[in-house]
C-alpha cells in the first residue's frame, strides 16, 4: 500500500483505507499529480484483499475538493483538455468499480471535478458545513469527469440540469434533500459516522459486496430485462462460494459468519 505522498495520504486500519487528499492551502483541488496519486492509490486498494473498504475525505477544515485545478486547465490545449477529461473519467470510474464500497465523508466544498469524485464513491455523508456543485459553467468550462452523467443518475434530469447550468451550490441540507448525499452529521462526527457505516458494509460477504456493487453498476446501464438477467447470473456465481455455504450455515447454526472472501 502506498502511505503517503504529497497530495494524497493513505492509511489502513482494520481492513479500512483511509485516504486524503492533501493540498488544503488549495482546497485539496485535483492537479494532475493527485488524479494520477489517486489512480495508484486505488488500483493497490484493489489489489490489497484484506483492505475492505476506503473512506474518501479532504485535508483541512474547508474543503473536500474544490474542483479541477484551475491553474492548469487555464493553459489547456483542446488535445490537453480532451486527455485531461478522459483521464479523470478513467480514474472515477476505477473508483466506482473498486468492487468494495467507497463512501466519501464530503467536509466542506466539493465542487466541480469534487463533485464529480464524490459522485464516483458508492454513498456520501457530507459534513452540515458541506457545499456541492458544478460551478465550471462559470469559468466557461463544462464538467469533464463524468459529472453530466453521474449527476442526473443520482438526483433526476431536472435538478441535475439546475445545479449544471446555473453552476449555483447546494447545502448539505438541500443535497440531502435531492439525494445528492445520505446523510448530514455535524463536522466533528463526520469520519466516524462514514467508518461506523462501512463497518456495518464490511462485515458483511466480500464477495456479496462486490457482485450487488456490479450488479448495480451495470445494471444500471442494461435495460431491465437485460439487467434482471445479469442479477440471475451473479447470484448463480455467488452459490458457488466458500462465504455462501459459511453465511447460509452460520444462520443456520445461530453464530456469526467468518467470511473468507472466497
Ligand atoms: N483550483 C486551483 N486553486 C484553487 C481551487 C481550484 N479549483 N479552488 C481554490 N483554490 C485555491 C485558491 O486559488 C486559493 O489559493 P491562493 O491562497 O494561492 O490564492 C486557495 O485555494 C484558497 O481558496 P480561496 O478562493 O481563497 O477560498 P475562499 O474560502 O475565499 O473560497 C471557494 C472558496 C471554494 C468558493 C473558491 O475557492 C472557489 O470558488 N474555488 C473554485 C471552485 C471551482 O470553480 N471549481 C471547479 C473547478 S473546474
Amino acid at each position: 500500500m502506498p502511505m503517503s505522498d504529497q497530495n494524497l495520504l493513505v492509511e489502513t486500519r482494520d481492513g479500512i483505507a483511509f485516504v486524503t487528499v492533501n493540498r488544503p492551502d488549495k482546497l485539496n483541488a485535483l492537479n494532475d499529480r493527485t488524479v494520477a496519486e489517486l489512480d495508484a492509490a486505488f488500483a493497490a486498494i484493489a489489489a490489497a484483499p484484506e483492505t475492505r473498504g476506503v473512506i474518501l475525505t479532504g485535508a483541512g477544515e474547508k474543503a473536500f475538493v474544490a474542483g479541477a485545478d484551475i491553474v492548469e486547465l487555464a493553459t489547456q490545449s483542446p488535445v490537453d483538455g480532451k486527455e485531461r477529461s478522459l483521464r479523470g473519467q478513467r480514474v472515477l470510474d476505477r473508483i466506482e468499480r473498486l468492487g468494495k464500497p467507497v463512501i466519501a465523508a464530503v467536509n466542506g466544498f466539493a465542487l466541480g471535478g469534487g463533485c464529480e469524485l464524490a459522485m464516483a464513491c458508492h454513498v456520501r455523508i457530507a459534513s452540515e458545513n458541506a457545499k456541492l456543485g458544478t460551478p465550471e459553467v462559470k469559468l466557461g468550462i463544462m464538467c469533464g469527469y463524468a459529472g453530466t452523467q453521474r449527476l442526473p443518475r443520482l438526483v433526476g434530469k431536472g435538478r441535475a440540469l439546475e445545479m449544471l447550468l446555473t453552476g449555483e451550490m447546494v447545502d448539505a441540507t438541500e443535497a440531502l434533500r435531492i439525494g445528492l448525499v445520505n446523510r448530514v452529521v455535524p463536522r466533528e462526527k463526520l469520519l466516524a459516522e462514514a467508518e461506523g457505516l462501512l463497518r456495518k458494509m464490511i462485515a458483511n460477504g466480500p464477495l456479496s459486496l462486490r457482485f450487488t456493487l456490479e450488479a448495480v453498476h451495470d445494471g444500471l446501464e442494461m435495460g431491465f430485462g437485460e439487467a434482471q438477467h445479469q442479477e440471475a447470473t451473479l447470484f448463480g456465481l455467488i452459490c458457488t462460494t466458500e462465504d455462501m455455504k459459511e453465511g447460509t450455515k452460520a444462520f443456520l447454526e445461530k453464530r456469526p459468519a467468518r467470511f473468507q472472501g472466497k
